[in-house]
């Protein structure tokens, strides 16, 4: 391992660049891995991590897959970058192709964005457009302008995206002091940070600094789960979902392009995928934000959802060392949380009346 901080880069040595001159990068990755005592005790755990890539600095663990495909686009010599989005890959690659001085075109479901990521993707400067239609769409549309060759992909199609997010794998290793956890439980969309970070656990397996994997937790949302039902059962393709729906915008994907690895990377590690409601995921959301202080968007709280799920379900043995990645940081979707809070109480400027409503 190289000796610098935690961060992507620190793993340069397993990642797929020719010239580290090119390297575009702002700081991604090195995201605080949370022992979380308070929610472990209120579900009963003894061991429960979280591992924050809402820290990243556009605010999703897509940073991690864009700074080595942009990278990649740089050493290439392209000029224009483009993907389709749900939202973070489109305000990750909005920021990195602005920091490489590339050209960049999202396109977005219409409506369907959480705001924050709709701010990001314009105010980086991307030519952004949103189709009338969902994210699968939105990806036939974008590929087909790749192979006219309109532009550089950068969905999870793209192999390098993926080099990029293993780097989740490693961190995790490095801040267990290399003691595997027992289980990995994170949400599942397009379904490339599963297979990913599936690959980054491997890797580090392979070169032996560590001695076990862990198993791969897999949870989509009720309204877009077609990974979770070609896992129970037992199928080796994904049925596509035409109509995939939830809150939680960015696993609202019907047809997801790494179906078949991210299949893999369940049932090899003997994993499991399992899905969850609005309901659970908001439930999960306000959890986490209040015994721990983490403020995820609702896709990411979907892994703490699938959590208190399979406790109930009694699947997970309450003695071992169990990490949920949130994905998204919470500022990302300030309309979902706002929904699901209390609204302020609002008062006249008079002394008697704010101790009366303190005590309210
Ligand atoms: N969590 C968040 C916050 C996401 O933005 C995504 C995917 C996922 C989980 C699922 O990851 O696709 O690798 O299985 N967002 C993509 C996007 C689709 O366009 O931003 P996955």
């Amino acid at each position: 391992l190289r000796k610098r901080e935690l961060g992507v880069w620190r793993y340069l040595d397993f990642l797929p660049v020719k010239d580290p001159k090119k390297i575009v990068s702002l700081n991604e990755g090195g995201t605080p891995l949370y022992k979380c005592e308070n929610l472990a005790k209120k579900l009963g755990l003894k061991e429960l991590y979280v591992k924050n890539e809402g820290a990243n600095p556009t605010g999703s663990f897509k940073d991690r897959g864009m700074t080595v495909g942009v990278t990649r686009a740089n050493e290439l010599g392209v000029e224009v970058v483009g993907c389709a989005s749900t939202g973070n890959t489109s305000a990750s690659l909005a920021a990195y192709s602005a920091r490489a001085g590339k050209k960049c075109i999202v396109l977005l479901p219409g409506g369907k964005v959480a705001l924050g990521k709709l701010a990001q993707a314009m105010f980086y400067g991307a030519k952004v457009i949103q189709i009338n239609g969902n994210f699968d769409e939105a990806l036939v549309m974008v590929k087909e302008l790749a192979l006219e060759n309109k532009l550089y992909l950068l969905n999870s199609v793209n192999p390098y995206r993926l080099e990029g997010q293993k780097t989740i794998g490693f961190e995790i290793c490095d801040q267990l002091d290399f003691e595997v956890p027992d289980m990995v439980i994170l949400p599942v969309g397009n379904a490339g940070n599963i297979s990913a970070i599936w690959k980054g656990f491997k890797e580090f397996k392979e070169t032996e600094f560590i001695e076990k994997l862990p198993r791969m937790i897999g949870i989509q949302a009720e309204g877009a789960q077609p990974i979770v039902k070609a896992i129970k059962e037992g199928l080796l393709e994904i049925i596509p979902d035409e109509n995939p729906e939830t809150i939680a915008t960015a696993i609202r994907i019907g047809n997801p392009v790494n179906a078949t690895k991210a299949l893999d990377a369940i049932r090899s590690s003997g994993g499991l995928a399992e899905s969850v409601n609005d309901e659970e995921i908001v439930e999960a959301q306000k959890l986490l934000a209040q015994f721990e202080g983490i403020f995820v968007e609702p896709a990411s709280a979907s892994s703490i959802a699938g959590l208190i799920k399979l406790i109930n379900m009694g699947l997970i043995d309450k003695n071992q060392k169990i990490v949920c990645i949130t994905t998204g940081n919470g500022l990302k979707d300030p309309d979902a949380a706002i929904k699901a809070s209390k609204m302020p109480t609002e008062i006249e400027c008079d002394m008697e009346v704010l101790k009366k409503a303190i005590d309210d």
